[in-house]
């Protein structure tokens, strides 16, 4: 039963590994087409139907490229796709959502101190609310508001703050999080799947049939495009965010979301301007920094919204390990070496706040922790840090003997 937990580790790092691989070669690419468009250059001598061109020069080779604004007069032979990118990092996304907050719902998806929801109901308001944001945004985007650009931008910006406090009322501050990042990413991934790709693919089939294409089909790919632009630097911010529990474990978490799809308007705007060679606005670093040290600010806001509460009930298993024979023995070592640092008020000097927001106090925050504490220092030796407060073998041995025997019981 135990290797359970060992190879559960190792399968979130394969899928958090392809994860970062694929989400590379996503952003990548679009941040390449993003500035290869808005470097465009028009010339007399471009072929018909031809928009700009540019010269670019990369491991030494020469590239020159033309844009077709819809489409050009003939079919090339061969055509690439830019498509698996996205969907490949939506299906990795979705694999580790799974593995990490629905294997582990009790540890890091569900707060009984936000809402005490079973672990079924969570992970179904999880699945739900991924589904149902993109029909929102979908049907927003069809409706008479979409006919308005930035009007359309600033409804969207509504929806996605909203959505942002309504998963801190559901889960864990860090889940909250990290579930605005991966409803803003299924935006995304889905723009590509449902609206820009097939719309793609209508161009083509037209093409081939002799047939004029609709301009409109470029027109609507190309505003769902704007938004994957403006929404990729936040996204990475809520997927990152959870190694840092000051940014999701206030009180005003949910503000610091709102602020932080800002920032994701301000530094891309430099860039998108720069790229269109329209000059260099720097107003929008300083706009980025300020809106940073307000993030800060309302970080140091106290109030952990991920603590265990004392009085909410454990979990059959978390009952288990509280439970176990060796409970005691593991308790006295986890005090002795690692609670110095992993407190609420951390004695530890140069640690101010609890690591990773695990705190290892209380019999409850044990038990909680259990499998935590038994891969960072009972399987591996990640915890404590160096070594520094000293473990024996014999104390790790002791907490793998705790956690095992508790799950084969
Ligand atoms: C000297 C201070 C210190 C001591 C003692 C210490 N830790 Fe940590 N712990 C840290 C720091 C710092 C981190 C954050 C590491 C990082 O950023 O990757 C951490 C992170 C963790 C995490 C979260 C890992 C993750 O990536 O989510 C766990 C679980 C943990 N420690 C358990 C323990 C256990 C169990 C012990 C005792 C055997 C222990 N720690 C002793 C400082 C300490």
């Amino acid at each position: 039963m135990y290797e359970y937990a060992v190879a559960w580790e190792w399968l979130s790092f394969a899928a958090r590994w392809l994860h970062v691989i694929t989400a590379i070669a996503w952003i990548g690419s679009s941040f390449y087409f993003i500035a290869l468009d808005l470097g465009l250059v028009k010339r007399p001598h471009l072929p018909a139907g031809a928009y700009g061109e540019e010269w670019q020069v990369h491991g030494g080779g020469f590239y020159h490229i033309q844009k077709y604004l819809v489409a050009p007069a003939q079919m090339p032979e061969h055509l690439t796709w830019f498509k698996w990118e996205s969907y490949a990092t939506w299906l990795s996304g979705f694999l580790m959502l799974a593995i990490v907050y629905y294997g582990g719902a009790d540890l890091f998806l569900i707060d009984t101190h936000v809402m005490a929801l079973s672990q079924w109901q969570a992970i179904a308001i999880s699945v739900a609310s991924l589904a149902v944001g993109w029909v929102i945004y979908d049907q927003l985007c069809k409706s008479p508001v979409g006919k308005n650009t930035w009007g359309l931008m600033a409804v969207l910006y509504v929806v996605l703050v909203v959505m942002g406090w309504g998963y801190t009322q559901v889960f864990t501050g860090r889940a909250a999080f990290l579930h605005l990042g991966a409803f803003t990413a299924t935006i995304m991934s889905a723009n590509v799947f449902f609206i820009i790709i097939p719309n793609q693919k209508i161009v083509v089939a037209d093409l081939i049939a002799g047939r004029t294409p609709d301009p409109k089909y470029g027109v609507i790919a190309k505003q769902r495009s704007l938004h994957n632009n403006y929404l990729t630097l936040p996204v990475i911010f809520f997927m990152l965010s959870n190694h840092y529990p000051l940014a999701f474990a206030t009180h005003f978490n949910w503000v610091i979301a709102a602020l932080v799809f800002l920032m994701g308007v301000t530094i891309r705007h430099w860039f998108n301007t720069t790229h269109a060679r329209k000059g260099r606005p720097t107003w929008t670093w300083l706009a980025t920094v300020l809106i940073f040290i307000a993030i800060m600010w309302l970080s140091t806001v106290p109030k952990v919204l991920t603590g265990e509460p004392e009085d909410a009930a454990l979990s059959s298993v978390q009952q288990k390990f509280a439970e176990n024979v060796h409970f005691e023995a593991a308790r006295d070592v986890v005090l002795s070496r690692c609670s110095m640092c992993h407190a609420a008020e951390p004695v530890w000097e140069g640690v101010p706040f609890p690591p990773k927001a695990v705190k290892l106090e209380t019999d409850r925050e044990i038990a909680v922790h259990a499998r935590e504490i038994y891969i960072q220092a009972g399987r591996s030796h990640a915890m404590p840090p160096g070594n520094i407060t000293e473990i024996s073998v014999e104390e790790r041995e002791l907490l793998t003997a705790w956690y095992e025997s508790a799950v084969s019981e």
